[in-house]
Formats: C-alpha cells, structure tokens, sequence
C-alpha cells in the first residue's frame, strides 16, 4: 500500500512523476503529493486522487530534474491534507515519502518533542524524517549514515525515498518488508514501488532487497546494505510491455481483466501444459518433486481472493495427490505458534508476491525448516524471492483493486500442480489425468465462449443493485467460489454479501432470508447437483430470490431460479476456473449500476504491504 515513484536525470521530472503515481493508484488514493528540487524544496500535496492534486497545482512552477511523488493508503492519521506525503523536516530541508509503518515511533516521537521538534502530522513518517534529521545534526555526519544509523534503529516495514535541498542530484532510498524497483536509464534513474512508472525510459531494473540502502545520482547508483557495505547491483530486463498497464479501450481495468481471461489462463497454460503429448512441464515441480512426493502435508498460505484458491487447491491436492492440506489465513498463521514438521511444504499464494502478512509467514515457516514454494503473479517479487521453489501465473500487471484474472491463474497454476503431482505420485489413474488434462485445455475457450453472455449478467446485476445483502452458497469444488463470489460484490458494489457452504444454511444463516434476499447459488453439475437443487428448493420455500449459476442443458435448476447464468459443461474438478467469472461480472455490473468507482473502491488498495 502507498505506491512511490522518483526521479533524477535531465528530463523534467514532474510529468514522469505524475504519470507513475498514476499508474500506482492502485496501491492506495488517500492523498497524492510530490516534492521537487529546483533551486530549493517545493512540496505540493493535497488529500484526494492525483488528478486532484495535478489540475490544483497546473500553472506553477514544476520545473526540475529531480522530484518524489506518493500516492497514500492512510495507517497513520486521517486522509487529509497534513497527514500527505512528502513530509519535510523541521529543518525544511529534507523530503521524504514512506510505504510501510513505523512501529516503534510513539517513542521516537517522544523523544524528539522532548528535543523541542513540533510535529505537522499525525504520521509516522514525520517522525521518522526527523528522527533522520536530529541524527544528522547531532552526530555531525552525512544523510546517507544519519539514515542507515535511523533505519537501524526502527521497527516495522519501509520503503523509502528522500531528498535534500542541499544535494539536489540525489536520493536516497532504502527498503524494508514494502517494495522499491529502481529503473536504470542514460544518465537517469527511476524509482517505484513497482516497475509501471518506468516502463517507456527503460527495461532495466534492479530490485532492491530487504535492508539495503541505494544511493541514486543521474548517472550513479551505489547499493549498500545497512552496515555500510557495497552491494553489486543486480540488473534484470522487465518482461512487460506499456499496453499491459493500459485500459486498451475498455472503461475500466477490472472490466479489461476480466475479459483478459481467455488469453491469461492461455499465458499460464503455455510452454507448460502439452494436451497433445499429456505432458506438465513445471520446472519449480520438478526440482522439488521428491520433496512433493513425500510430503505428508501441505501448508497453503495466503490472503483474500488468494486465500479461496488456496481453499480450492486443498480440495484438489487432497482429491488427486492425496496429500493432507491445512489452508491459512497468513495474519493468523504468522501470529501462532504453527507446528511444522520436516518435509512440510508451505504453498505461498498471491498475486503481488508482496502482501505482508504472507511474506513473514513464509519467513516465518522458512526459518523453522519448511520448504516454501510460491505461486506468484508478479515476477521478482518479495515473495517469489524468497521461496525455494516456484510457479508463476503469468497473468500479467493487475490493475483494478479486486482481483481477477490473478485468482484464474492462481487456479491454473494449481490445478496443473495436483495434476502433475499426482501422476507422478500414481494417486490419480492415467485415464483420469488425461481427462483432466484435456479438460484444463479446453478451458481458455470456454472462458471465451461464456464473456459472450456479459451482457445477460449486466441486466441481472442492474436487476438486484438496490439489495442491501446477499448470500453466496456453493458445495464441493464450488464452495471456495461462493467465497469469492460474495467477496467481490462486498468490495466492487459495498453491499454486505456471505459465502456459505450451501448446507450450512440450516444452521443459522437460513435465518436471514426473506423475499428481499438474493442468494446466488454456484450450482454446476457435478456430484453434490442433486444436494444443492434441495438446497435452492429450501430458499425458494422461504421466497428468497435465487440467482444461480449452472451448466448449459440444466433443465431442472431454471425452473426453481429466478435468474441463472450458464456454463459450459466442464468436469468438476476444473469447472470453478468457469463458474467464477458469472461471479466477477455480476459484481463487477452492480457496482457500476451502484456508481462505484470499481476499479479504487472505498478503503481498499491493492498491494498490502502493512500487516
Ligand atoms: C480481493 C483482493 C484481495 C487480495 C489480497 C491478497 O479482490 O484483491 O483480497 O487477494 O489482498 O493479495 P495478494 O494476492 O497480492 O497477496
């Protein structure tokens, strides 16, 4: 959360700085500032999006060569003017942006008013800035020492980019737990939260790593770890292009990704998933498949949208490989005293690879001897780096806030897993693999084939936007989905939505329907059909509407529904890739008949960087 970006070169760098904080919305749009050098500090920050704070600053002077900029998901003291990065210090010297929180800074803070600073903010940041400051000034020594010195001395998780009004080439910026990609140009450097604020300059990045300190010049980039050590920085060439972060004619990005789906899960599948030869070639399985085979159980770590694949990898890793999973949800997982025996393997799932929560779980599990083993959508990312083995689900940048085509790839990445794990393992016949296996490949087709009814769901969703709650009700393979399903309408549309396992109904929740309730059931044929047509019938006598999604040739399920989507016929295993997609649009159509803003819905940012 907070997305940074940086700049210092020849060029002018307020555009490039305003375009990148664009581009990093997504992380946070609180509050929006920048602070530029030309001839002394300027700092320009208000509450509210970056176009805000461009159309209120348009005419003044924004000349300059070096510049940093923020987009804000508010910890620390309200969403407001004052609380905006770039804070400066009591100096007025130094400006700094900051992603992360400070957990030690009540008593930092202390201190420094006991010293006579007086605070502007009610954030973290401030203080540790001056925290940075009165270092400086009393050891006598440089930025880059007070800082390493400051940094040293907190806890908690940053990234950080700061400038000084007395060496105005330079930033400093250093990384701990919160992301920080440094673009490589001619004489120029970029800096980002992520590599989107860079992409048209230059292809070559450095990640830089937990507890390094990079100091960056136009032509110069020294990286040193905290005791003052060179590090050789590790230049890597960006994979993506600018059309993969751009809207592509669509109005928003949620809608775009959606619609990505055909060619993403295809992306996934590609290079790995041979239907001709009935071949999984996963190079992060196969250098750990010994340790796969002999697993006695596996961990599945995550959060959100990431957390019901995992729901869904458990029901598949327990059906075709036999294998005993427990799925986590990483915040409570970091926080116990999870017992972990040799040989477990801990399945760490998430689309940013830099969700907090996940990435000390893994650290956590590492430690005490689990192999980690991610599936993870952005390359290069905290959590792909740090696990021993890995899948990537090549969905590309995901933009919108909620999440899509991330969770379609997650899903292929693990069915592949099981399927391959299982053969190898011979707990899934040869005659089920190949039938599975054609049927995953059939999959970015009949994906293709169902956004064609887009259109159906709008109508549905305009239909039920004034409902004030929902129920989102599956069984088996489907149940994960309802997960997912109700989580999406509560993001995109704010209406107060619940997945339930279908027969969990009798044992409360039934309780709430009346003839305003829609529950939507995910209702495929597969082996609990049957089960949930008395599930829908319970609803239906108690006069709830009923939206239900279910395969094409059902006959029986329209009659009882009040309005349904359909699927095409897929094995169950595999169907939920399928069933889910009904469940995006409807969401995704309520809130924009609702006038959400669906792509930055209220509170929520993308990358959660703070625990
Ligand atoms: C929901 C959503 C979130 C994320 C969660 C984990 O649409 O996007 O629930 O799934 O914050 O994020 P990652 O997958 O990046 O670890």
């Amino acid at each position: 959360m907070c997305g940074i970006v940086g700049y210092t070169g020849p060029k002018e760098a307020y555009p490039i700085i305003i375009k990148g904080l664009k581009r990093l919305e997504y992380r946070g749009y609180d509050s929006t500032g920048v602070a530029l050098l030309n001839h002394g500090l300027k700092v320009y920050k208000k509450k509210g999006r970056v176009a805000d704070l461009e159309h209120e600053i348009m005419g003044k002077d924004l000349h300059a060569n070096i510049g940093i900029g923020h987009t804000r998901w508010a910890t620390h003291g309200e969403p407001s003017d004052k609380n905006a990065h770039p804070h400066t210090s009591a100096s007025g010297k130094l400006a700094m942006i900051h992603n992360g929180i400070i957990e030690n800074y009540a008593l930092i803070k202390k201190d420094l008013v006991s010293k006579g600073y007086r605070f502007t903010s009610e954030t973290d940041t401030e203080v540790l800035l001056n925290f940075i400051e009165d270092i400086r000034t009393k050891n006598k020594c440089d930025l880059e020492e007070a800082t390493r010195i400051a940094l040293k001395r907190i806890t908690g998780a940053y990234c950080i980019l700061l400038i000084d009004e007395d060496d105005p080439e330079t930033i400093i910026a250093a990384r701990k737990g919160s992301p920080l990609v440094i673009g490589v140009g001619k004489g120029e450097h970029f800096l980002g939260s992520d590599a989107s604020p860079m992409l048209e300059y230059t292809k070559e990045v450095v990640y830089v790593n937990d507890y390094e300190l990079a100091i960056v010049k136009p032509d110069q980039l020294i990286l040193k770890n905290l005791g003052n050590e060179k590090i050789t920085p590790y230049v890597t060439k960006l994979d993506m292009d600018l059309a993969a972060i751009e809207k592509g004619g669509y109005e928003h990005f949620m809608l775009k990704e959606i619609f990505e789906q055909p060619s993403t899960i295809l992306d996934c599948l590609r290079g790995r998933l041979d239907a001709g030869k009935g071949t999984i070639t996963m190079s992060g399985v196969d250098d750990n498949i010994q340790h796969f085979r002999d697993a006695q159980r596996i961990i599945m770590v995550a959060c959100g949208t990431s957390w019901h694949a995992a729901l869904l990898a458990e029901y598949l890793f327990e059906e075709l490989c036999r294998i005993p999973v427990e799925v986590e949800y990483a915040s409570e997982f970091r926080y116990r005293n999870p017992i972990i025996n040799k040989g477990d393997i801990i399945i760490a799932i998430s689309q940013s690879g830099e969700t907090a929560d996940t990435l000390v779980a893994i650290e956590k599990a590492k430690e005490q001897g689990a192999i980690i083993f991610g599936v993870v959508n952005v390359v290069g990312s905290s959590i792909a780096r740090i696990s021993d083995g890995g899948a990537y689900t090549h969905a590309g940048p995901e933009i919108g806030v909620a999440s899509t085509k991330a969770f379609t790839g997650q899903l292929a990445v693990l069915m592949m897993m099981a399927l391959k794990i299982g053969k190898e393992k011979g707990t899934l016949s040869e005659k089920r693999y190949t039938e599975l296996i054609l049927e995953l490949d059939a999959i970015p087709e009949k994906v293709q084939a169902l956004l064609k009814s887009a259109e159906k769901v709008k109508a549905i969703a305009e239909k039920y936007q004034h409902a004030g709650d929902a129920l989102y009700l599956g069984r088996g393979f489907n149940f994960p989905i309802a997960l997912e399903g109700a989580l999406k309408l509560k993001e995109i549309s704010y209406i107060h939505a619940e997945g339930y396992p279908a027969a969990e109904m009798k044992h409360g929740p039934i309780a709430l329907v009346t003839e305003q309730l829609p529950v939507v059931f995910v209702a495929t044929k597969d082996s609990y059909y049957e089960k949930i047509i008395s599930n829908i019938q319970e609803i239906k006598a108690r006069k709830g509407k009923v939206i239900a999604v279910i395969t094409e040739g059902d006959e029986i399920i329209p009659t009882l529904a009040d309005d349904v989507f359909y699927i095409p016929p897929a094995d169950e295993v595999i169907a939920p890739m399928l069933s889910v997609i009904p469940m995006q649009l409807l969401s995704y159509y309520v809130g924009i008949a609702k006038g959400v803003d669906v792509d930055k819905p209220r509170n929520l940012a993308k990358s959660v960087t703070v625990e």
